[in-house]
């Protein structure tokens, strides 16, 4: 009896050891551990058998089987993934990452490997039909001078989309004051199709596959920010920013990037 209690300890150290560290099982194994957050899709989320599948998944298994490396994948919140690339707790980051200047100040970003466009989703039939209809009055440059006074606009915590929508004004934010967060995307999506918000910023392609999923939804026409996506690594990490960027390199030049991007994309 007591035999079979240790045993069971030991199996539950060996659990929780795996998760606290984010390293491989074997020691031997050549692993890469990547952070993501498997809410996005179709970058990033979970299948029915919940395993994490999606764009980035088959181009990170891509890019780890160039390097000769297995692919272990954890998805933990999407506003931590920067910070524990910075700690080192993780080897890349991968999560339909835009790359930007303040992240820049903590990471390093590889090569480009795709694009995307902040979109505002709103509810079928919205008196929102494009960017403008958010503001109230404009300067002469035509920037706008106030946010309309019975907006909420919703975004995932942590999100470009939510840098942008918090920003005044002047810059075509709607003010923190106007900007509800939410821990997913989904979530926040899920809030404006029960009515408690009035538009989200999402990336277009997590926008259209919640819009599918989710009835009397629509993308406005008139895109918010245009973006770069891009694999995050530590600061130290040159050497794997170099493989990586090599492997993304013959990717984009044996069609296989294409092939993915066809598969989960361009669908
Ligand atoms: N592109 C946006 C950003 O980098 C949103 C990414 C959200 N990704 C996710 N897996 N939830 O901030």
């Amino acid at each position: 009896m007591k035999k079979i209690f240790s045993t069971i300890l030991a199996g539950i150290t060996v659990f929780f050891f795996c998760f606290m560290t984010a390293s491989c099982s074997n020691s031997n194994e050549k692993c890469l551990v990547m952070a993501t957050d498997a809410d996005f899709p179709p970058f990033e989320y979970l299948d029915e058998n919940r395993n994490i599948v999606g764009f980035d998944v088959e181009v990170a298994e891509a890019v780890s089987e160039k390097l000769g490396m297995t692919l272990k994948i954890e998805s933990i919140a999407f506003d931590d993934i920067i910070d524990e690339i910075e700690n080192g707790k993780y080897d890349f980051g991968m999560a339909g990452l835009t790359v930007n200047e303040e992240r820049k100040a903590q990471v390093m970003f590889s090569d480009t490997y795709a694009t995307g466009i902040q979109s505002i989703v709103v509810k079928d039939g919205s008196e929102y039909t494009e960017l403008d209809d958010f503001f109230d009055g404009f300067d002469e440059s035509g920037n706008p001078i106030a946010a309309k006074t019975n907006i909420t606009i919703g975004v995932q915590k942590g999100t470009t989309g939510d840098t942008y929508a918090s920003a005044e004004p002047v810059d075509w934010g709607f003010g923190e004051e106007n900007v509800n967060k939410y821990d997913t995307g989904e979530k926040a999506i899920q809030s404006l199709a029960e009515g408690k918000v009035t538009a989200v910023i999402i990336d277009s392609e997590p926008a259209k596959s919640f819009v599918d999923k989710y009835a009397g939804l629509k993308i406005l026409e008139t895109p918010y920010a245009n973006e770069s996506y891009a694999i995050c690594v530590n600061k130290k990490n040159t050497e794997l920013l170099g493989k990586i960027n090599n492997a993304l390199d013959e990717l984009k030049t044996d069609g296989k990037l294409e092939e993915i991007y066809n598969k989960y994309i361009a669908r």
